[in-house]
């Protein structure tokens, strides 16, 4: 009732009721009382369910209406709390929230909204918040104890991301200093007593799914080809079984484009396929919930994101190829990078369990199942395969003492020393480990400490306009379009006019100009061959670190474009933030990355350079086949000097052709030092 009178509701919609009936059928309201009781008798409560039970949609509700009966409040613009639901992905907050706000017959943005990267849906009578995990994190860098919220709801705790597994730690010291705050921690599969264990015995709610038996066939050699496999074992299916959606599961956008243009190919008006990842628009990925009509099967092919964030129902066949993309670092060498590997067996039973959701169903591994067997037992967590330079970043500005820090699975601490000395280059940490200005101004920014730093010091460069361009273009996803087949070779033509020949963080900020030149036009940019969407979102990143930098009264400034220093200016700034990731041209013809073992790179493929520059610097580490960097630019090795002294010092440096060829920069300086004296 309370809610009820929250919502100063009357009425509900024909559609409420509906959905209302749905609700009430799944596997949490079984429990709700059972829930509620736990829930107002302890601070931390551990509930596990198997996906699709309405733990993401239901429970945050319920936590709502409790904390509601609580805090009884006849004024609603007057409140000043809320409850919020963490999600590791940005689509499922999204996506689940839009949900529940149907649920609840509301507008989104309004008493229900979501918060992720770059994108605030929320209004100030906002009372139940979903936000991805990393955004709860910055929340609580401005306040620490989370004071707004009277509860959380951390969801997906199996997935232990990075931020996920910050926020245990964090909310562990936040519930001992504020015995008001409340606590719930979900998962589909969780290492339940870690996790109790970790939270001192809190009680478990376990929430029996409605799992129908899933028959799992694996392949009797191992396939050479996944993709290929996988698109023939959907048309098998399609052909062979009696009806049921299919769910292929691919490891990213690319694959998942092609087998789905591929598969609707073959099968035509008998199929509707439905892609679904990250990066789609969030129109197209709500067309996954869409039914079809009779007799047309729908087959979804999607990321990782369908395994436990979103369920689809009606599913029966699930396709797993036991592959995903997970982040790899390799604190030696520095490089961080997304590589498709194979998945764990709790993913691969989770992904199984998809088929059996509405009845019995089929799960066609496409291994063996001596693979299986050899598959991680269990999922290794993101800390312990990451840089942690921004995690550590967060931390000291949280005042937390890395040391005494509870984490639940304690990093390596090379990687932790690792992070500590390259926030020290990047100048954010002094001597002793204290944040420093610039560090602080750093943690402000939702971005890596190293653009962080580009752009703090790119007014310096007299170039912030530009770089903050640069900066959104490398936020958001790839702007250039290149379809398969004819029209390839226009695509590459077209994405040739904006090339620059020093380099691609040129290239991206030649685009960005010449979408504002046209007006923002969509009609430009599909002539052009560009992503509208993507550059959309960095017309309105851009906008969001204005704001940052304006707070800090940073000056945004610009030579202009006639100016001869443009470019050299700009090419300095990216140094400024990214010198750790350099490559020197070796006399063999290779590239070395400088220090880190110098691994040899390839220029990626993509790269816009007209030739090979001695010297660049690059955004991204790629390692497939080969290893590749890639969005590089050229820059001048003297640089360096001037820049990263303290990275640069040579004592640091193993005896290489690169030392050599720095060491002359270095005479070079002194010399001119001495000339202008
Ligand atoms: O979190 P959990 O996996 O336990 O389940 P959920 O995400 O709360 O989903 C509960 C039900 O809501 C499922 O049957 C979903 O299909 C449905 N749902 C939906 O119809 N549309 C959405 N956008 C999200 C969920
Ligand atoms: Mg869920």
């Amino acid at each position: 009732m309370r809610m009820d009178m929250m919502m100063k509701k009357a009425t509900y919609s024909k559609r409420y009721f509906e959905i209302l009936e749905k609700r009430r059928n799944l596997p949490v309201w079984l429990q709700k009382q059972e829930f509620l009781q736990t829930f107002k008798k302890n601070q931390t409560v551990i509930l596990v369910g198997e996906t699709g039970s309405g733990k993401t949609t239901q429970i945050p509700q319920f936590v709502l209406e409790a904390v509601l009966d609580e805090n009884p409040n006849p004024n609603p613009s007057g409140r000043k709390w809320l409850v919020g639901c963490t999600q590791p992905r940005r689509v499922a907050a999204t996506s689940v929230s839009r949900r529940v706000a149907e649920e609840m017959d509301v507008q989104i943005g309004e008493e229900v909204g979501y918060t992720v990267r770059f994108e605030d849906c929320t209004s100030s009578r906002t009372v139940l918040k979903y936000l991805t995990d990393g955004m709860l994190l910055r929340e609580a860098m401005a306040d620490p104890l989370l004071s707004r919220y009277k509860a959380i709801v951390l969801d997906e705790a199996h997935e232990r991301t990075l931020a996920t597994d910050l926020l245990v730690g964090l909310l562990k010291q936040v519930l001992m200093n504020r015995p008001d705050i409340k606590l719930v921690v979900m998962s589909a599969t969780l290492e339940t007593n870690k996790f109790r264990e970790y939270f001192l015995g809190a009680p478990l709610i376990k929430v029996p799914g409605r799992l129908h038996p899933v028959e799992i066939l694996y392949t009797l050699e191992p396939e050479m080809d996944y993709l290929e496999a996988a698109i023939n074992t959907v048309i098998q299916i399609h052909m062979c079984e009696p009806p049921g959606d299919v769910l292929l599961f691919l490891t990213g956008e690319e694959e998942i484009e092609e087998a789905s243009s591929r598969i609707a190919g073959k099968l035509g008006d008998q199929v509707r396929v439905v892609p679904l990842y990250s990066t789609l628009p969030p129109a197209l990925q709500q067309k996954i919930f869409d039914p079809t009509p009779d007799h047309v099967r729908k087959i979804v092919v999607s990321t990782n994101i369908a395994e436990t964030s979103l369920t689809i129902d009606g599913i029966v066949y699930v396709v797993d190829p036991g592959f995903s993309k997970q982040k790899i670092y390799n604190p030696s060498t520095r490089a961080e990078s997304l590589l498709v590997s194979p998945i764990s067996q709790p993913s691969a039973d989770q992904r199984a369990g998809r088929a059996g959701r509405t009845r019995p169903g089929k799960c066609f591994r496409l291994y063996t199942q001596r693979s299986f067997n050899d598959l991680e037992e269990k999922t290794v967590p993101e800390m312990l395969r990451s840089n942690l330079a921004n995690t550590v970043l967060t931390l000291t500005k949280l005042g937390v003492n890395l040391v005494r820090f509870d984490f639940m699975d304690p990093p390596a601490p090379q990687t932790l020393s690792r992070a500590l000395e390259d926030l020290y280059h990047l100048g954010a940490l002094d001597d002793e480990c204290n944040l420093t200005k610039t560090g602080e101004m750093m943690s402000e920014f939702p971005l890596d400490p190293q653009m962080a730093k580009m752009l703090i010091v790119s007014p310096q460069f007299n170039c912030s306009n530009e770089i903050l361009s640069v900066s959104a273009m490398l936020s958001v996803p790839n702007c250039f379009i290149r379809p398969r087949g004819e029209a390839q070779k226009a695509a590459d033509e077209a994405k040739s006019r904006f090339a620059h020949i020093d380099g691609d963080h040129l290239t991206l900020l030649n685009v960005f100009h010449a979408f504002l030149l046209n007006n923002q036009d969509p009609n430009w940019c599909y002539a052009n061959f560009i992503n509208y969407r993507a550059m959309k979102s960095a017309v309105s990143v851009r906008e969001q670190l204005v704001r940052i930098m304006s707070r800090f009264k940073m000056k945004l400034c610009s030579t202009g474009f006639n100016s001869p220093d443009y470019y050299v200016n700009i090419r300095k700034a990216l140094l400024a933030g990214y010198f750790m990731q350099v490559a020197h041209l070796d006399r063999t013809g290779h590239y070395l990355t400088v220090k880190d073992n110098n691994q040899v790179v390839h220029l990626h493929p993509s790269n816009c350079l007209d030739h090979k520059p001695e010297w660049v610097v690059y955004n991204e580490y790629v390692f497939t086949s080969r290893n590749f960097i890639r969005t590089v630019t050229h820059i001048r090795g003297e640089w360096l000097v001037d820049v990263a002294p303290s990275y640069y010092n040579l004592a640091s440096f193993p005896n290489s052709e690169t030392k050599r060829v720095l060491q002359k920069y270095y005479k070079k300086r002194v010399c001119e030092k001495k000339g202008a004296v």
